[in-house]
């Protein structure tokens, strides 16, 4: 299904068009004053200037075929020439069956098929998840799962940092702990077996390498000198068992989060594009030498700011993080040739992106049209506005985080009234994560927002508490009519302003889709969920829908709670939110 202004917009675009004006007068948005209509148009003012007539004569012919329309109630004009239009109510019920019985719930469409792949999560292989990665993962997975809804073919692609500094710490560390490890001569074979390790080990090995590299240069150094080792194929073996163990670790948390990839890469799967990148830039004249590094010019005459080279081979002939992001982009040309690359990381990156991808463009390594973009995101603040913290200053770990959360979830709905005996673990952990993305997603990702657990639990506002409230309410109600999500929408009339109303929220969630798509915000949603769920409680409030004694109306107001149902939780999986069965 198309969203309803586009529907509507063809409607009025041939009215305007019979009339003798130009079709592509007729755009039709969502009302900003609903008090007075659903829908409006202005075209009339644009066509009072192109035909030199008075907009209020424009609206009112305009209006006059409108009123023919089946699907149209009223079309109004409103001096000095403001179209309004509301729809009739057997088309509004109508709309709510297309809705019911289309497998994506109403959600527009691709036009035309699309691949894009998502580069989120990014974490760092050998570190621990730590609260930074949060809001890729959260933000990433939104979208990939938006993209997907909205009809396109979508990679999730986690991009880990396994190719680094922290891995040529980690190896020094360990080397400088055990030194008779025969994994650390330099002939060991690629294959060879190593000592097992555990994410316990890793977890403690990294921060106490990274600590003391900064204290002394001698050690930094010696990390290094064993990145480029590994870069150059050495430590195989090694790098090989931290990776499964810490993989294993980075899937543990991702799952619990709900968050999961397509694509396992890493930095290192980039490595073997390497080659061709240098071929292509070399080719193409684009590297030039800077003080020993060979790097690529990337400003431009428009440029406000300065716009350094990217560098792509540093004076000792390493490779750096443009580099490795240049022929990422290669091999995904070649396995995807992507519509569109989206990256989901940091704000704080933003320079480093705006280089590669200009490089990118240069060289020609994606596809003309291809378009690459970069979805910066902001800071999760703690209580005091500064970057949350544990108790005692340190980064919070991201299973910490969640752990915090389920307890406090569970705490609260154990104390809640609204609890039923249900598995409390296992809400507890839906609620509780439900609570942490909700909280992150309704803010705009470039924003940087305030972690509040308690404000994020509430069962009122706009939390993702309160809108899987929402679902078990319908639940409760359409089981104790022995209905299920199944029930029927099939109204004979619209009996309640508030039933209108919760009909016109179910239909304008096209818009909000099609409006998060564009924009690449998965905040649209979280604000179209909660529209839903709140024209719902007034729904539900102002009418009784069990005790209705006509049974027409219960049956119609019954479906309408199924429908209800069925597209929150809709929403709230695109969010990545998994709804409960009762609270
Ligand atoms: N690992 C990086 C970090 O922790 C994020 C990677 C983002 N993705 C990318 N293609 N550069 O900062």
């Amino acid at each position: 299904m198309r969203a309803i202004t586009h529907t509507l917009t063809d409607i009025v675009s041939a009215a305007f068009e019979k009339c003798g004006y130009d079709p592509s007068l007729g755009t039709v948005s969502v009302s900003d004053r609903m008090d007075l209509c659903q829908f409006q148009c202005n075209g009339a003012f644009a066509a009072a200037k192109m035909y030199h007539k008075a907009p209020f004569i424009v609206a009112g012919e305009v209006a006059a075929v409108l009123a023919e329309e089946p699907l149209i109630g009223r079309a109004e004009v409103a001096k000095p020439g403001f179209l309004n239009i509301t729809l009739r109510d057997e088309g509004l019920i109508s709309l709510m069956s297309d809705i019911a019985a289309d497998g994506n719930l109403g959600v527009p469409q691709a036009e035309k098929p699309e691949t894009i792949i998502i580069d989120y999560g990014g974490p760092n292989v050998a570190k621990p998840l730590h609260i930074g990665h949060l809001r890729s993962a959260i933000i990433g997975e939104a979208i990939k799962r938006l993209a997907r809804a909205t009809g396109r073919r979508v990679y999730g692609d986690i991009h880990m940092g396994d190719w680094g500094l922290q891995i040529g710490l980690v190896i020094t560390e360990l080397r400088r702990r055990n030194p008779d490890w025969p994994c650390f001569a330099p002939d060991f074979p690629a294959d060879g077996r190593t000592p097992e390790l555990d994410v316990d080990i890793l977890n403690e090995v990294y921060p106490a390498a990274s600590k003391r590299s900064k204290e002394d240069p001698d050690y930094k150094a010696e990390a290094q000198t064993a990145t480029v080792e590994l870069q150059n194929g050495r430590y195989a073996a090694l790098w090989k068992e931290i990776m499964r163990v810490s993989v294993a670790d980075l899937k543990r948390n991702y799952d619990r989060l709900g968050v999961d990839f397509d694509l396992w890469y890493g930095e290192s799967n980039a490595r073997r594009y390497e080659p061709r990148l240098m071929e292509i830039l070399t080719s193409k004249g684009l590297l030039v030498e800077s003080e020993g590094a060979k790097v690529v010019e990337v400003a431009t005459d428009e440029d406000k700011a300065p716009m350094p080279p990217v560098i792509i081979k540093k004076s000792d002939n390493s490779s750096i993080y443009a580099t490795t992001d240049l022929s990422t982009l290669i091999q995904r040309q070649e396995d995807f040739a992507p519509d569109r690359v989206w990256y989901v990381v940091d704000k704080r990156q933003s320079l480093h992106f705006t280089q590669v991808f200009r490089c990118a463009r240069k060289a020609g390594l994606v596809g003309e049209n291809c378009e690459l973009e970069f979805l910066g995101f902001g800071t999760m603040n703690g209580p005091d506005g500064h970057a949350y913290k544990t108790r005692d200053g340190g980064v919070m770990r991201l299973s910490d985080l969640l752990d915090a959360a389920e307890r406090a979830a569970a705490e609260k709905l154990s104390a809640s009234e609204f609890t039923d005996g249900s598995d409390l673990t296992d809400t507890a952990r839906k609620v509780g994560a439900a609570a942490i993305k909700f909280g992150d997603l309704i803010n705009h990702r470039s924003k940087d927002y305030i972690f509040d657990m308690d404000k994020f639990l509430s069962f009122e506002g706009k939390t993702g508490t309160y809108l899987l409230y929402t679902v078990t309410r319908i639940n409760s109600i359409l089981k104790k009519a022995g209905m299920d999500d199944c029930a029927p929408v099939a109204a004979a009339k619209v009996y309640t302003d508030a039933e209108r109303n919760l009909m016109l929220t179910i239909l304008l969630s096209g818009e909000a889709f099609d409006r998060a798509f564009e924009e690449k915000a998965p905040n649209y949603i979280c604000e179209s969920a909660y529209d839903l769920a709140t024209a719902f409680s007034r729904f539900y409030h102002e009418n009784h829908i069990l005790s209705e004694a006509d049974a027409e109306k219960r049956a119609a107001w019954l479906g309408l709670c199924a429908l209800t149902k069925r597209l929150l939780v809709k929403h709230l999986d695109v969010l990545g939110i998994e709804a409960v069965e009762s609270m």
